[in-house]
């Protein structure tokens, strides 16, 4: 089974970025975890700033990838072309959030991007990751 894990913007300062909201550890150690507790699983993770690269990664495995776990990070709110790069592929797409973004300001409420996914999961923090990748076994 093959995964690919999508982290957007600012997703690459975890750790340093807000630690009260996201936790101390950056997603590189957590990746290596996530790798170990799953053996048989191969998984991938790309991160970017640039809506742009998301989408091309979204086409470049949404067609040979078994799921994709998808951190859209701000994107989540605005992103309209997220939606339809996910509407576009075969492959499902789970979105996550580290933080419950439901409990935070009223411009996270709203997703732009949920109705597109298979389901969302947010608010365990990272380990919200491994939740999808349970989700996809
Ligand atoms: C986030 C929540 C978003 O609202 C925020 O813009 C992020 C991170 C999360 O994982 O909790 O960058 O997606």
């Amino acid at each position: 089974m093959k995964i690919q894990i999508i982290n957007g913007p600012n997703l690459n300062l975890l750790g340093v970025r807000e630690p009260d909201v996201y936790g101390v550890a950056s997603f590189e150690q957590y990746l290596e975890e996530l790798k170990r507790r799953y053996p048989d699983i191969e998984l991938s993770a790309f991160q970017s700033n640039v809506e742009g690269e998301i989408i091309n990664k979204i086409q470049e495995t949404g067609f040979s990838f078994n799921g994709i776990i998808l951190n859209a990070g701000a994107y989540t709110h605005t992103s309209v072309a997220i939606h339809d790069a996910i509407k576009a592929i075969p492959t499902p797409v789970i979105e996550v959030h580290i933080s419950n973004v439901q409990a935070r300001e009223d411009f996270r409420r709203q997703s732009l991007i949920a109705a597109a996914c298979r389901g969302v999961i947010a608010g365990f923090g990272l380990d919200s990751y491994r939740l999808a990748v349970e989700a996809f076994r």
